[in-house]
C-alpha cells in the first residue's frame, strides 16, 4: 500500500503576521477602549496579566498591576503560609474600609511592632485588648527612631484618649473630612462597645483618586489571583488562598489538557463552591473545549511560547502562539469563556495581535521580570543592571523548590541537582534581563501600542478589534522590513 503524505497543519506566531490597516474613525488613542475580562466574572480595564512565576509575581507586582487595571497571579512556589501572606498584602494594600486591620496587644514590644510593620508593609497598627477594645494607635513614625526595642507598645502609642476615631458605618465623605480636619492619616472605626470595626486611611483615599481604573472587588480592595498545583497540598492551599481573599485560582500545570488538570478543576469547583478558576495551559481547540466543559472560568493558552521555555526543543511538542490562541478562542467561543494568551509577548504589537486573534488578555513573564516590582534584587554586570528571570521548569527553579520543601535540611545541592535531572529533563532556562524600572512604564508602552494598533484596525473596543482584524502572513523579507533597517541606530 502506498503511504499517503501526512497533512500537516501550519502554525504561525506573532512575527509571522501583520494586521492589515483598516479605515478608522478612532479620533484619538484615548477613544480606544481596552476594557476586557480576565475570567468570566472579573473585568479588567487593561488586558494585561502578570505571570505566576517566582521571578515575576508576588504582592508588589500584583498591587502594581491591579492599580493599573490589570491583574497579577501570585506564583505557588512558596509555602502555603507565604503565598497566603502575599495575597493578604494585596487585599490589605488598599480598600474603601480595611475590615480586618492588623492589630497588636499593648504589652508587645516595639521590636515586634517594627517587624509587623515591615513584614506587612503597613503604616501603623491598632493596639487592642483581648476583646478587641481599641487602646491606641502605633504608627511607623512612633517607632522608627526608638532606641529601646524592648519597650512595650503601650508606652509609645497614641493612647485612646488622644485618638481620633469614627463610628462604624461612617460615610467616605465624612471620613475624609475627619482625616483632613484633624490632620491625621488613620481613622480607626469603632462599634457601639468601643471595639475595633475597621480602619480608613488617607493613603487609600489618595490611591482611589490616583488609580481610577484599578481592578477592585466589591469591597474596594485590589483584586489578585493565585496559582495552585494539581497534587500534594493543592486543596489546602486553594482553601487558604480563598479564605485570604484571592479573587481567582489559577490551576497551574504545563500540560493542561490532561486528566490531572481536569480532575483538579472539577475538584475545586465541587469542594470550594462558587469560585473563579482559570485553567491551563493548553494550545488546541479540543484542549480549550475540554477545560471549558470541566468548568473553567478562563483558559490559559500557551505551550512552549514563553521566553524562558525550552519545552518545544526538549519534547518536540507545542503550537506557535498565534495559531494556539486562534484555535483555543474557537474552542471557547460558544461558552463566552475568556482566553488568556500566555507567553511570547516581546513587543506591544504582539499584544494587539494576540487580542485580535481572540485572546481577552495576555499574560506576561520575562518582560515584567526586569522591573522594580518583580521579586529579587538587581545584579550588576559590567556596569549594567539586570534582574533574574527563569522558567518554572528550569533546573535552578526545581532545585530551589526542593530546598524549600525539605526546609534546607535535605540532601546537598549537588545531590538535589542529580535528583531533579533524574526526574526529567528541565523544560525551562534561566537568564538575566535588563532592569527596566517601574512596571507602570512597561505597561504604558504595551497599552499605548495596543491603543494605536486598535486605531489602525478601526476598532473602538477589543470586541470590535476581534471582528475587524485581518491578518496577513508575511515573508522573512517583510519581517526584516518591519524592523529598523539600513541605519545605524543611536537609540
Ligand atoms: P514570557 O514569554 O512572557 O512567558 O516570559 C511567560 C510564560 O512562560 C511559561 N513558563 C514556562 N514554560 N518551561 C516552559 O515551557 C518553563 O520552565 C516555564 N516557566 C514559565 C508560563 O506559561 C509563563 O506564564
Amino acid at each position: 500500500m502506498k503511504a499517503s503524505r501526512p497533512d500537516f497543519g501550519v502554525g504561525l506566531t506573532f512575527d509571522d503576521v501583520l494586521l492589515v490597516p483598516k479605515f478608522s474613525d478612532v479620533k484619538s488613542r484615548r477613544d480606544a477602549d481596552t476594557s476586557t475580562r480576565f475570567s468570566r466574572r472579573i473585568p479588567l480595564s487593561v488586558p494585561v496579566v502578570s505571570a505566576n512565576m517566582d521571578t515575576v509575581t508576588e504582592s508588589s507586582m500584583a498591587i502594581a498591576l491591579a492599580r493599573l487595571g490589570g491583574i497579577g497571579v501570585v506564583h505557588r512556589f512558596l509555602t502555603v503560609e507565604e503565598q497566603v501572606s502575599e495575597v493578604l498584602k494585596v487585599k490589605r494594600s488598599e480598600g474603601v474600609v480595611i475590615e480586618d486591620p492588623i492589630v497588636l496587644g499593648p504589652d508587645r514590644s516595639v521590636r515586634e511592632a517594627q517587624a509587623t510593620i515591615r513584614d506587612r508593609d503597613i503604616g501603623g497598627i491598632v493596639i487592642v485588648d483581648g476583646s478587641r477594645k481599641v487602646l491606641g494607635l502605633l504608627t511607623r513614625r512612633d517607632i522608627t527612631l526608638e532606641d529601646d526595642l524592648d519597650r512595650r507598645v503601650k508606652e509609645v502609642m497614641t493612647p485612646r484618649s488622644k485618638l481620633i476615631t469614627a463610628r462604624k458605618g461612617v460615610s467616605m465623605e465624612e471620613a475624609k473630612k475627619i482625616l483632613h480636619d484633624n490632620k491625621v492619616e488613620k481613622l480607626p472605626l469603632l462599634d457601639g462597645k468601643g471595639a475595633l470595626a475597621g480602619l480608613i486611611t488617607s493613603r487609600d483615599i489618595m490611591k482611589r483618586r490616583q488609580f481610577p481604573s484599578a481592578t477592585k472587588d466589591a469591597k474596594g480592595r485590589l483584586r489578585v489571583a493565585a496559582a495552585v498545583g494539581v497534587k500534594g497540598d493543592h486543596m489546602e492551599r486553594a482553601r487558604k488562598l480563598l479564605d485570604a481573599g484571592a479573587d481567582a485560582l489559577v490551576v497551574d500545570i504545563a500540560h493542561g489538557h490532561s486528566a490531572y488538570a481536569i480532575d483538579t478543576l472539577k475538584e475545586i469547583k465541587r469542594e470550594l463552591g462558587d469560585v473563579e478558576v482559570v485553567a491551563g495551559n493548553v494550545a488546541t481547540k479540543k484542549g480549550a473545549l475540554d477545560l471549558v466543559r470541566a468548568g473553567a472560568d478562563a483558559v490559559k493558552v500557551g505551550v512552549g511560547s514563553g521566553s524562558i521555555c525550552v519545552t518545544r526543543v526538549v519534547t518536540g511538542s507545542g503550537v506557535p502562539q498565534l495559531t494556539a490562541i486562534m484555535d483555543c478562542a474557537a474552542g471557547a467561543a460558544d461558552s463566552g469563556v475568556p482566553i488568556i494568551g500566555d507567553g511570547g509577548i516581546r513587543n506591544p504589537g504582539d499584544v494587539t495581535k494576540a487580542l485580535a486573534a481572540g485572546a481577552s488578555s495576555v499574560m506576561i513573564g520575562s518582560l515584567f521580570a526586569g522591573t522594580e516590582e518583580s521579586p529579587g534584587p538587581t545584579v550588576l554586570r559590567e556596569g549594567v543592571r539586570y534582574k533574574l528571570t527563569r522558567g518554572m521548569a528550569s533546573l535552578a527553579a526545581s532545585v530551589d523548590r526542593r530546598v524549600r520543601e525539605t526546609g534546607g535540611s535535605g540532601p546537598r545541592e549537588d545531590e538535589l541537582i542529580e535528583e531533579v535531572i533524574e526526574e526529567g529533563v528541565p523544560e525551562g532556562v534561566e537568564g538575566l534581563i535588563p532592569y527596566k524600572g517601574r512596571v507602570d512604564e512597561v505597561v504604558k508602552q504595551l497599552v499605548g501600542g495596543l491603543r494605536s494598533g486598535m486605531s489602525y484596525s478601526g476598532a473602538h473596543s477589543l470586541s470590535e478589534l476581534r471582528k475587524k482584524a485581518e491578518f496577513m502572513r508575511i515573508t522573512s523579507a517583510g519581517y526584516k522590513e518591519s524592523l529598523p533597517h539600513d541605519i545605524r541606530m543611536v537609540m
